[in-house]
């Protein structure tokens, strides 16, 4: 890894084994775009990129008379001279002008990566990554603008950011700022986004890009079950086993927007950052800004290993403290066993029974504070329901510890209900526009995150009920989407920032309580996953993945998560049938299959289940127990998409490639067809592996393929549908 200045052509190239990144200053002194791809040669002047043919139509800059920004790929364009796509920033200075344009003034390169104040973001050591910050000014403006990249060394990834500074006497407003831009010279791309809702979140959705624009984005204040916050950019033939493609994943919990657009002249735009729709950042002299970050990635073989550089780079170098790189605790959660409808005893009784089974954690979920019995009061209130709980959560907490068992709970601290003691105190507190309904969601409000004392207020409860208790885990959730958002805490010009200050008041509470416990797993949670996003995954590093807990239906949302987000993220539990979402009657041998793949638990009362039943829970619990580590940390390959057969498979291999499992599922049974094959990724060619008693080569299973009849007989053809096979292979 290393970043080059070319003093002379005044260029700096980013470059690690396997990718070139390359920009350089334009014939107008802004910032532009030369190269971004496989690792290519460093030389010292590839001005030639640069384009002086005129066109017909075309405005250019009055000093060189031939350079026109619109022919030309920049790095972080503005709107109002002579580019004419989607600008990356805009700047409302105090005349009203909208014109700006950023020039190199000096920069600098270091070793290591900078923290983002108060914003999630990867980070590195000096031996891990190098960073290049370009300090870019506008004069007339009296603003500075600093570009942000960093380069990892053992990843095919970029990180970019940006920061802008009001160093002149006006006051401006920023009324855009993306935090990226990246021009590409052709449009021979597919454009790949995870869309969905609540129970089906995530479905991979792909577009053939052409002249026009897409945008994905959401404007819901979180980042949101319709769509997510990571876009893959791809050639059309790129599939999962081969093929370019890049990823863009926005390390940020709030409104977004990634936008591709392709111009009439065959080049493609790409854009990402806080959606600028109600987003308007005043700075006055002296103040800043910083956007969050992007994190690009590269590859020439296919998805997987896209992913595979999401999962590791999100595993090392983004999720901290006490979930880094740990298998996860195998977790019992009450709430699909009795909803708010319990008291100590009920509990206890669910938790005895997951200790004989061999869970490891017990979380109680919504209904244990305030008036809280069903979903219309008590949010606001973090007091105990002394009815449910007789001696609080350090009553309930020693008792579930002393049977052996570690204890959670769950919260929902960005909300509250009218119905709640909060609310009749502090109506203010609620985002909501005076003299205007606001609109509810779940009967409930959003608290203004964006005013510092209703943070404080809500940590300090927090801080009472955690500190009183032994509390290993909390399951942080968060039921609804931002409507009115107006502060009566800030001023008429700042609201405009209320979205994104909202954000970071998440982001500071969540700071807050992983200092103040660093030993507490935080799970993130949000209707499901309303807000299943890098940024998260800063703070908590598992996120409850989709309230639609059917097997089958998990598999495509846990297929679809799995291309931007770490296996170990994925919350993943086995609830009872039929499932309350779709009312499906899966096996509890597939339910444990399919969660496996994910942080793993139970979602039920086990003193439901028959002896049977009970008795494959405890075999699972100690398979879990047996191979989590490979199944949350191996490298996970998708072998077989549900979106494109009834089947689906997957795969883990661990880094020394001696041990590996692979899944099969069988969503619907075919009549009359025949078994196939099952080709695995990712094993060692000349590795002889152990599956059931036999003996394969890892070429053999990778380019024959597994024989499913050899699997089992009757995956295909006995008429069941929802089976599944977990198999391990191991190196003889
Ligand atoms: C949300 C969560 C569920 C559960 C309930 C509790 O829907 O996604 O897992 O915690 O809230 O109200």
């Amino acid at each position: 890894m290393n970043i080059i200045w070319h003093d002379r052509s005044k260029q700096f190239h980013l470059y690690n084994d396997k990718i070139s990144y390359i920009i350089g200053v334009t014939p107008v002194g802004e910032l532009g775009n030369i190269y971004f791809g496989r690792r290519i040669h460093d030389k010292e002047d590839m001005s030639y990129v640069v384009n002086r043919m005129g066109l017909a139509n075309v405005a250019v800059d009055p000093d060189t008379e031939s350079y026109s920004r619109e022919l030309n790929r920049q790095e972080y364009p503005s709107f109002g001279t002579t580019d004419f796509g989607t600008q990356a920033y805009e700047i409302e200075c105090e005349n009203g002008s909208r014109v700006s344009s950023f020039v190199y003034k000096d920069h600098e390169i270091f070793k290591g990566k900078k923290g983002l104040s108060g914003l999630p973001a990867t980070y590195a050591d000096e031996s891990e990554a190098m960073t290049l910050e370009v300090h870019l000014k506008d004069d007339l403006a009296g603003m500075c603008l600093t570009l942000s990249y960093t380069i990892f060394d053992k990843y095919p990834v970029i990180t970019r950011h940006a920061v802008f500074a009001n160093k002149g006497a006006a006051a401006v407003k920023l009324t855009r700022a993306l935090s990226m831009c990246l021009d590409l010279p052709d449009q021979d791309y597919d454009l790949m986004h995870f869309c969905g809702a609540w129970a089906r979140e995530r479905i991979p959705d792909v577009k053939r890009l052409s002249p026009g624009a897409v945008s994905i984005e959401s404007k819901r204040g979180v980042s949101s079950a319709n769509e997510n916050p990571f876009v893959i950019v791809k050639r059309p033939l790129t599939d999962d086993r081969a093929g370019e493609a890049m990823g863009f994943s926005f390390v940020y919990s709030g409104n977004f927007l990634a936008k591709a657009e392709c111009d009439t002249f065959g080049r493609t735009r790409l854009l990402m950052g806080i959606h600028p729709d109600r987003f308007t950042w005043p700075l006055d002299n002296g103040e800043s800004f910083e956007t969050p970050e992007v994190v690009i990635a590269w590859t020439s073989e296919g998805l997987n290993d896209l992913s595979q550089t999401y999962h590791a780079l999100y595993n090392n170098n983004l999720v901290r403290g006490i979930g880094k790189n740990t298998p996860r605790p195998i977790i019992i959660n009450n709430w699909e066993a009795t909803f708010m409808d319990f008291d100590e005893e009920k509990i206890l009784s669910i938790v005895k029974k997951a200790k004989e089974a061999g869970v490891e954690l017990f979380v109680l979920d919504d209904g244990w504070f305030g008036e809280r019995n069903d979903d219309t009061a008590g949010l606001g209130d973090w007091v105990e329901n002394r009815d449910k709980l007789p001696q609080g959560m350090a009553g309930l907490s020693s008792k579930v510890n002393a049977m052996g068992m570690k204890f959670g709970f769950w919260i929902e601290p960005e909300m509250v209900n009218p119905n709640s003691n909060l609310y009749r105190r502090h109506p203010e507190w609620a985002l909501s526009v005076p003299g205007r309904k606001a609109s509810l969601g779940r009967h409930q409000l959003v608290l203004d995150f964006s005013r510092p004392e209703v943070v404080d207020y809500i940590f300090e409860m927090l801080e009472k009920v955690i500190s009183g208790a032994d509390v290993s885990y909390i399951k942080w959730d968060m039921n609804r989407s931002l409507t009115e958002v107006f502060s009566q805490g800030h001023e008429a010009k700042d609201q405009g920032t209320i979205y994104h200050r909202y954000v970071m008041g998440v982001y500071s509470l969540y700071e807050r309580l992983r200092k103040a416990f660093p030993e507490i797993l935080f799970e993130s949670c949000s209707s499901g996953g309303n807000r299943y996003d890098a940024g998260m995954l800063y703070y908590a590093p598992q996120a409850w993945c989709s309230d639609n807990t059917d097997a089958m239906d998990r598999i495509m949302i846990q297929y679809g998560t799995s291309y931007g987000y770490p296996i170990s993220s994925i919350g993943a539990h086995v609830s009872a049938v039929p499932n309350q979402q779709t009312g499906r009657s899966v096996p509890i041998k597939t339910r444990a299959d399919v969660a496996y793949f994910g942080t793993f638990g139970y979602e039920l009362d086990l003193n439901t289940l028959d002896d049977g039943e009970f008795e494959e829970v405890k075999e699972q619990i100690a398979f879990m127990k047996k191979y989590r580590e490979l199944l949350q940390f191996g490298r996970f390959y998708r072998l077989r998409s549900p979106f494109e057969s009834d089947q689906c498979a997957w795969m883990v291999v661990s880094e020394d490639k001696k041990k590996a499992i692979f899944a099969l599922y069988c969503m619907r049974s075919n009549v009359n067809q025949l078994p196939g094959f099952l080709k695995l990724q990712g094993l060692d060619d000349d590795t002889v592996y152990v599956l059931r008693g036999e003996e394969y080569y890892g070429d053999e299973l990778m380019n024959l393929g597994v024989t499913l009849t050899g699997l089992s007989s009757n995956i295909l053809t006995t008429g069941q549908d929802y089976l599944s096979y977990v198999e391990v292979l191991e190196a003889k």
